[in-house]
């Protein structure tokens, strides 16, 4: 099914359009990879509402990118339970443990790092989103084998990535 079929069934359980803006980019970001100007433009044509309302929210949300990521982006919560279990001496582990800073990627492509706000697991604090997967109650020990087995995954998840995100035909 194509990224216009889809987002057009997913959009079909909306009665407003604006509302289906959110699964759409959800849609439109696993079969890119990131929301560049032209793909947002294609939400906003298949739903038929404003581009601005599609860049908005694509511009607000961490979990949308406009730019490219790597093939993992590790977002970790900085707020307050994660911080108050030590989120800001883990993101210094982590910094340290790919040589970047939070924002970058690395050079391989592989780990791009973000702070985002409460993911809403407080429970599991401090908790880092890798993709659709949650890692809670992280600590150094526990990142890091986290890495070696995202590292060890890395060949696969990258040809389940150029897979999904190839048109039909290819
Ligand atoms: S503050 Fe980190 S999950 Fe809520």
């Amino acid at each position: 099914m194509s990224m216009r079929e889809k987002i057009k069934v997913a959009a079909a359980r909306y009665p407003n359009q604006r509302s289906a803006i959110m699964p759409a980019l959800l849609i439109a970001q696993k079969e890119h990879g990131y929301l560049p100007g032209p793909v947002l433009e294609e939400v906003a044509d298949i739903l038929g509402v404003e581009r601005i309302w599609v860049y908005e929210l694509a511009t607000f949300y961490t979990l949308f990118h406009t730019e490219p990521v790597g093939l993992f982006h590790l977002q970790l919560c900085d707020n307050v339970s994660c911080m108050l279990c030590g989120s800001e001496d883990l993101l210094k582990h982590i910094e340290a443990a790919l040589g970047i800073e939070k924002g970058e990627t690395t050079a391989d492509g592989l780990f791009t790092l973000s702070t985002v706000e409460c993911l809403g697991a407080c429970e599991m604090a401090p908790v880092m989103q890798v993709g659709d997967d949650y890692h809670g109650k992280l600590d150094a020990a526990r990142v890091d084998v986290l890495l070696d087995s995202l590292r060890a995954i890395a060949p696969r998840a990258a040809s389940v990535e150029n897979t999904s995100s190839q048109q039909p035909g290819e």
